[in-house]
Formats: C-alpha cells, structure tokens, sequence
C-alpha cells in the first residue's frame, strides 16, 4: 500500500453500526415517541449512507446523510439512487428523494432542519469529535431526537445541562437517546 493510501484510510475510518443494532435500537424509540414514520433523519457522517437508505426503506422517514469526504458523497448518492426508487412524482421532482450532502459537521448549519439526528462516532480524533457534538447538540431543534454512538460528551451531566438534552433508554438496557428540550 502506497503512503497516501494509508493515511487515508486512517483519517476517514469509516465503520459501521451493526445494521440489525440500528434497525432494533430504532423500532424501540420509535415505540417510545409514537413513531418516527415521515421524520425527518440525518446521520452526521454517513459514509455511503448505508444508514441513510436503512431510514427511508425500513423506518420510512425522509432521510439524509451528511459527509465529509466527497467520494463517498459521489458513490453513496449513486448506491441510493440503484436501490431505492421513488415514492412519488413529488419525491421525484422536490428532491425529497434521500440524498448525501457533502458537510463539515463541525460546521454544518442546518442541524436545525431535522427530527432525529444520528451519528456513529464520525471522528476518530477526540477533539474533532467533540466538536462534532457541540455542533449537533446546540444546532438541534427542541423536540429533536438525537441518537449517538460511542459518545465523548453525552455522557457528561453539565454538557446535557448546557444544551438542555434529556437522556432515555431505548430497550431497557443499553441503547440511549437524548431529546433536547
Ligand atoms: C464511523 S463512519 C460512518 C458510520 C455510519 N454513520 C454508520 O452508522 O454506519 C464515520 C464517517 O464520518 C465521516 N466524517 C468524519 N469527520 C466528519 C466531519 N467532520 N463531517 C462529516 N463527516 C465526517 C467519515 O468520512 C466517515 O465516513
């Protein structure tokens, strides 16, 4: 492997949440908030937007993923468009068709446009991913679910207090959200 080649795959390492973990952890918060069905979901850093498709197929909310490295953006938005197709004329021609957007999500200024907003640690670098928390908890609406992965800052107290998030419990166990109020 060429040098390049390796410092790439380092600084986008991109893994994925268990689909099936996705797909349950989901099913129990939409039983606890009276479904997601037409939501509108984002995952902050999608990579090819496996989750993005999982959102609109199998949990039927308007989904969208952010992220940062463009040949992701290219190649996911390519996937999407081979295996989901249209609801509707509408979808068609109003794009709510789910689609990746190339975003810094430290930066990224529409946080406030969605319903429930997902992530699966999308830095390894621990202060790129605090930031990358900081922006999604103050950019978030009030009401807005927020479903995070291997979290730096959602543990701690004073940051919920500060952006005024409640934590709940998906199955009882393990599986976490927080709704900002
Ligand atoms: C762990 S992977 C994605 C996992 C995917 N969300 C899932 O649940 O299966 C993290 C992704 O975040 C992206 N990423 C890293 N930093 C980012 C940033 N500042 N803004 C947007 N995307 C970022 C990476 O390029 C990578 O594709």
């Amino acid at each position: 492997m060429e040098k390049t080649e390796r410092t790439n795959a380092k600084a986008y390492h991109c893994i994925h949440l268990d689909s099936q973990r996705f797909l349950d952890q989901f099913t129990a918060i939409a039983g606890a908030v009276n479904g997601l069905r037409n939501k509108k979901f984002l995952d902050v850093g999608c990579g090819l937007g496996q989750k993005v498709y999982m959102a609109r197929k199998f949990l039927e909310m308007s989904a969208t993923g952010l992220e940062l490295r463009p040949a992701y953006v290219k190649t996911g938005n390519q996937l999407l468009k081979r295996y989901l197709s249209y609801k509707n004329e509408t979808e068609k021609e109003d794009s709510f068709f789910p689609r990746i957007v190339r975003g810094n999500a430290i930066t990224y200024k529409k946080y406030q446009d969605y319903d429930v907003i997902y992530f699966y640690r999308p830095a390894p670098d621990p202060v790129i991913q605090e930031k990358i928390e900081h922006a999604i908890a103050k950019g978030a609406k009030a009401g807005a679910i927020i479903v995070g992965h291997l979290v730096q800052c959602f543990h701690n107290p004073e940051f919920l207090k500060q952006y005024n998030l409640t934590a709940h419990n998906a199955d009882g166990k393990t599986e976490r959200y927080w709704i900002k109020g």
